[in-house]
C-alpha cells in the first residue's frame, strides 16, 4: 500500500502520455507503473499546457461520475498529437453530446435513449443475425485466405448502423473513408478539415432528404416525433446522426477483428469459448475489459479546484482519465494482465462510465455475442494466415484494433 499523499506534496515533473505498446494486447507499461507509485500523475500535452492523468479504478470512476468536471472538448487540452475528433474547431458542434455538459447533453441523451434500451436491441438481434449469417457465406464462398476486418468485422457494424440510423449503405464508401481520417492521429490539418466538411455535407444532405420522406429509422423518427415546442434544427439532427454513425461502426468493427485476433492468439480460452457458448456473455466484457480500444482515454476539464487521490487538480487543467489503465488495475481486477473469459462480472469502464457511459453499449454487445460465436461455428478450423507479430495494429488511431486481419481455416 501506497504512503497517503497530501495536496501539498510536490508531484513529479509532467510528462507525456505514454503510448508505446510492447504486446499488442496490452496498454503501454509506463501507465502499469504510473498506477502504482503515482496514480494522479502530472501530463504534459503537445499544446504545451499540462494537466493529469488517472491511471487509477477508483479515480478513474469518481471523476467520470463527478459533475464538478467537463467534458467540453473545446476547453480541453488533447493528450495526443493531432487528434482530429478532439480539436474539431468546426462551429457543427450541434448534436454532440459527447463533448456537452448538462442540461444540452441531458436534453439529447434523453431524446435518444429510448432508441437504444436493452429491449430495442435484443429487437434487433434477428436482423443482425442474418446480417452476420450473410456475411460469413460470402466469406466461406469466396475461400480462405481473407482479411476479416474488410469480410467481417468492418461491414457487420456499418450496415447494422446503417439500417438503424437510415443511412443508405451504398453511400458506405464516403462515411467510412471521413471516419477513417478523423480517427488518424496523423492526418494533416488540411486532410482533417477536408474529410470533416465531406462527412457534415453529406449528414445534411440525408437530413434534408428525410425531411422531405420521413421514415421510420432513427432519423426518420427524430425529425417526426421531435419535441413541437423545440424541434430539432437541420445542424443539431446532422450532428447527432454524425456521432451515431462514427460511433456506432468503428468501435464495434475494431472489438470483433482485434477480439478474434486476441481469442486466437490464447487457445484455450478460444477453446473454452468453443466448448461452453454459455460463457459469451462474460466473454464479451472480458474482451472488452482486456482490450480497452479507446485506448488514451477520455479527457475532462475540471470546473473548479478539486481533490483527486491526494492531488489538487486545478479549475480549467485538464484530466484524461486512462480507461486503459483503469481497466488493468490490479486492487480491482486479480490478476489483471490474464485474458479470462470465465472472469466474473466486475464493473470495468470499457464504455466509460457516468452520465457519458456509452450510448450504444446494448447495440455493441448483441452485436458481439452474436458475431463471435457465429465466426467459431462457421469457421473451427479458424486461424491467423500470417505470423502473430506481422498483424498491423491501429496504434496510429484513436480508437485502437487492427487495420488488417489476414485469416484462414
Ligand atoms: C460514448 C466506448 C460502441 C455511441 C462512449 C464512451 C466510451 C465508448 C468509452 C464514453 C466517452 C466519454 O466519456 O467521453 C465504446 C466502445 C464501443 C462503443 C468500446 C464498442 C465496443 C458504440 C456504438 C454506438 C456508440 C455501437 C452507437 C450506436 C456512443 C455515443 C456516446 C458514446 C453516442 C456519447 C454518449 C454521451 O455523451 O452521453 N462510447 N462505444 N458507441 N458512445 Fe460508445
Amino acid at each position: 500500500t501506497l504512503p497517503p499523499r497530501t495536496p501539498s506534496s510536490q508531484p513529479p515533473a509532467p510528462a507525456p502520455l505514454p503510448t508505446h505498446r510492447g504486446c499488442p494486447f496490452d496498454p503501454p507499461g509506463e501507465l502499469g507503473a504510473l498506477r502504482e507509485e503515482e496514480p494522479v500523475s502530472r501530463l504534459a500535452f503537445p499544446d504545451g499546457k499540462t494537466g493529469w492523468l488517472l491511471t487509477r479504478h477508483e479515480d478513474v470512476r469518481a471523476v467520470l461520475a463527478d459533475d464538478r468536471f467537463s467534458s467540453d472538448r473545446l476547453r480541453a487540452s488533447s493528450p495526443v498529437r493531432r487528434f482530429p475528433l478532439l480539436r474539431s474547431e468546426s462551429p457543427d458542434l450541434a448534436g454532440s453530446l459527447i463533448g456537452m455538459d448538462p442540461p444540452q447533453h441531458t436534453r439529447y441523451r434523453h431524446l435518444l435513449t429510448r432508441h437504444f434500451t436493452v429491449r430495442r436491441m435484443r429487437e434487433l438481434a434477428p436482423r443482425i443475425e442474418q446480417i452476420v449469417a450473410d456475411h460469413l457465406d460470402a466469406m466461406e464462398r469466396g475461400g480462405p485466405p481473407t482479411d476479416l476486418v474488410a469480410d467481417f468485422a468492418r461491414p457487420i457494424p456499418s450496415l447494422v448502423i446503417c439500417e438503424l440510423l437510415g443511412v443508405p449503405y451504398e453511400d458506405r464508401a464516403t462515411f467510412q473513408r471521413c471516419t477513417a481520417t478523423l480517427l488518424r492521429l496523423d492526418a494533416d490539418e488540411q486532410t482533417v478539415r477536408a474529410a470533416r466538411d465531406e462527412l457534415w455535407a453529406y449528414m445534411l444532405g440525408l437530413v434534408a432528404a428525410k425531411r422531405d420522406h420521413p421514415d421510420d429509422t432513427l432519423l426518420g423518427t427524430l425529425i417526426r416525433d421531435g419535441d413541437p415546442d423545440a424541434p430539432l434544427g437541420d445542424a443539431e439532427l446532422a450532428g447527432l446522426g454524425r456521432l451515431l454513425l462514427v460511433a456506432g461502426h468503428e468501435t464495434t468493427a475494431n472489438m470483433l477483428a482485434l477480439g478474434t485476433y486476441a481469442l486466437l492468439c490464447h487457445p484455450e480460452q478460444l477453446r473454452a469459448l468453443r466448448e461452453d457458448p454459455e460463457l459469451v456473455d462474460r466473454a464479451v466484457e472480458e474482451l472488452l475489459r482486456y482490450l480497452t480500444i479507446v485506448q488514451f482515454g477520455t479527457v475532462r476539464v475540471a470546473r473548479e479546484d478539486v481533490e483527486v487521490g491526494g492531488r489538487l487538480i486545478r479549475a480549467g487543467e485538464t484530466v484524461v482519465a486512462s480507461l486503459a489503465s483503469a481497466n488493468r488495475d490490479p486492487e480491482h481486477f486479480p490478476d489483471p494482465d490474464e485474458l479470462d473469459l470465465a472472469r466474473p462480472p466486475a464493473q470495468h469502464v470499457a464504455f466509460g462510465h457516468g452520465i457519458h457511459q456509452c450510448l450504444g453499449q446494448q447495440l455493441a454487445r448483441v452485436e458481439m455475442k452474436i458475431a463471435y460465436p457465429a465466426l467459431l461455428r462457421r469457421f473451427p478450423a479458424l486461424d491467423l494466415a500470417v505470423p502473430p507479430g506481422r498483424v498491423p495494429m491501429r496504434d496510429d488511431m484513436f480508437i485502437y484494433g487492427v487495420h488488417r486481419l489476414p485469416v484462414t481455416w
